[in-house]
């Protein structure tokens, strides 16, 4: 069967190897500033929506009141920009003293007081993409020091001032030098995005030795057109992808930008849904103090999340386009989840009318098709029935629209 196909290679060409530091067993959690908030420093100009300490403590208060971390979102990730403009005399990294007068640590300290965790980010080259210093010529150090503030996550951007061809060196001391901290700190690299721009064979093998999410392709900006290109890539890489996720390392698309200025609410749940398929990070970069409901709802909808933390860990695929069994611009993808059951989802590029299925779980590569499936349809809520080798899923999806399905045996 399919699913126990995939879990062979796992086990036999990953899971032997892969990063064993115990953390992201399931695609991981949280709040993410840089798509929303980018590096804007200005806090005179701007005090609510600047870099600075109060707004990552305001984005923790809103995932403990508003329910996000009851739903799994746990993270609260620092991007760019955070940083003062040069080390300290120890060569020690240090936070701007203006933005965030309390520092890191006392930021940490506020963060786990909430019982939320915090990510950090630095860069491989010697600078950031905006220019702050980064951990090129310091990792051993940069890597104490935010072990020493009680960091629990770290993204690693490439950027200025640096070698692309050495990054299959430097990740992996990065990840060494963090793993001698002893404390367990979740690694995101964005080592292969950078190889796959300049052309560098990346060796994903060795990427999931080392980082337990990584960034595969460009950034994720606010629309629509965004999300569909990055739709596309996966699709394309799926047969080098999918092989190399599993509990402990994922893929990363990039955040969620749900919520924010571009995505309908059809479009909204279609990245939701999507990012569930993927087993992709459900990193949210919103501005959660003033998002409303029907997009908070999309993000805390609990049969969602549960297809994305699906513990067998397994990445979706697409599996059906533009062919004879669905009308054009409708895909179908397909998630393996535990226990022989299934996530599919049909979503819709038409910019027309919404279009009808007409396919069988056999359509859909579901191996027990046969014995058939009982069918839910998850944003709806509702059971859809029993679907036996001849019967035909009839869905609608609504143009840049989505239809989430579990199939259980
Ligand atoms: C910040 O914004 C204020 C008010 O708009 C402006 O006067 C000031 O020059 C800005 N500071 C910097 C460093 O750009
Ligand atoms: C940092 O800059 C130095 C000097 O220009 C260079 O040799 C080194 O490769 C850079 N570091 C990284 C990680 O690219
Ligand atoms: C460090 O690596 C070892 C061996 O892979 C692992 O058992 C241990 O849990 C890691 N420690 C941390 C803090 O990541
Ligand atoms: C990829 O990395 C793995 C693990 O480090 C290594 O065994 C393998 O030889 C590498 N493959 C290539 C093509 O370099």
């Amino acid at each position: 069967m399919w699913a126990s196909a995939v879990l062979l290679v796992l086990l036999g060409s990953f899971g032997a190897n892969a990063l064993d530091n115990g953390l992201a067993r399931t695609p991981p959690m949280g709040w993410l500033a840089w798509e929303r908030f980018r590096c804007n420093v200005n806090c005179t100009a701007d005090p609510k929506n600047c870099v600075s300490e109060k707004l990552f403590m305001e984005m923790a208060d809103r995932l403990v009141e508003d329910g996000y971390k009851d739903a799994g979102y746990e993270y609260v990730n620092i991007d760019d920009c955070w940083m003062a403009k040069q080390r300290d005399a120890n060569n020690k990294l240090y936070a701007d003293p203006e933005r965030f007068p309390s520092g890191i640590k006392g930021l940490a300290d506020y963060i786990h007081s909430k019982g939320l965790k915090l990510g950090i980010y630095t860069a491989y080259g010697n600078f950031t993409c905006q220019g702050y210093p980064a951990s090129g010529m310091h990792l051993e150090l940069d890597a104490q020091t935010f072990a020493e503030w009680g960091v629990d996550m770290l993204k690693m951007d490439g950027c200025k001032q640096m070698d692309r061809h050495t990054m299959k060196k430097g990740y992996p001391q990065m990840t060494k030098y963090l793993n001698a901290t002893g404390r367990p700190i979740l690694f995101s690299c964005s080592w292969p995005d950078y190889e796959r721009g300049a052309g560098i064979p990346i060796n994903y093998t060795l990427v999931a030795e080392n980082c337990n999410i990584w960034r595969n392709y460009v950034d994720i900006q606010d629309s629509w057109q965004s999300v569909l290109s990055i739709i596309d890539y996966y699709a394309k890489e799926q047969d080098t992808l999918v092989p190399v996720a599993g509990p402990g390392n994922f893929n990363d698309p990039d955040m969620l930008i749900i919520g924010d200025f571009s995505l309908s609410v059809e479009q909204a749940k279609a990245q939701m849904a999507m990012w569930a398929i993927l087993a992709a990070p459900l990193l949210m970069s919103n501005d959660l103090r003033t998002i409303t409901p029907e997009y908070r709802d999309i993000l805390l909808n609990k049969d969602v999340i549960a297809i994305s933390q699906d513990n067998a860990g397994i990445m979706g695929k697409r599996v059906l386009q533009d062919g004879p069994l669905l009308p054009q611009f409708v895909e179908a993808w397909t998630r393996p989840l535990a226990d022989k059951k299934y996530a599919a989802l049909f979503y819709s590029r038409s910019i027309k009318q919404p279009l009808n299925t007409n396919v069988t779980m056999k359509d859909l590569g579901l191996p027990d098709y046969k014995k058939g499936y009982m069918v839910t349809d998850v944003y709806a809520g509702k059971k859809m029935g029993f679907f036996g080798e001849k019967d035909r899923l009839l869905v609608k999806v609504n143009p840049s629209g989505v239809v989430l399905i579990k199939a259980e045996p």
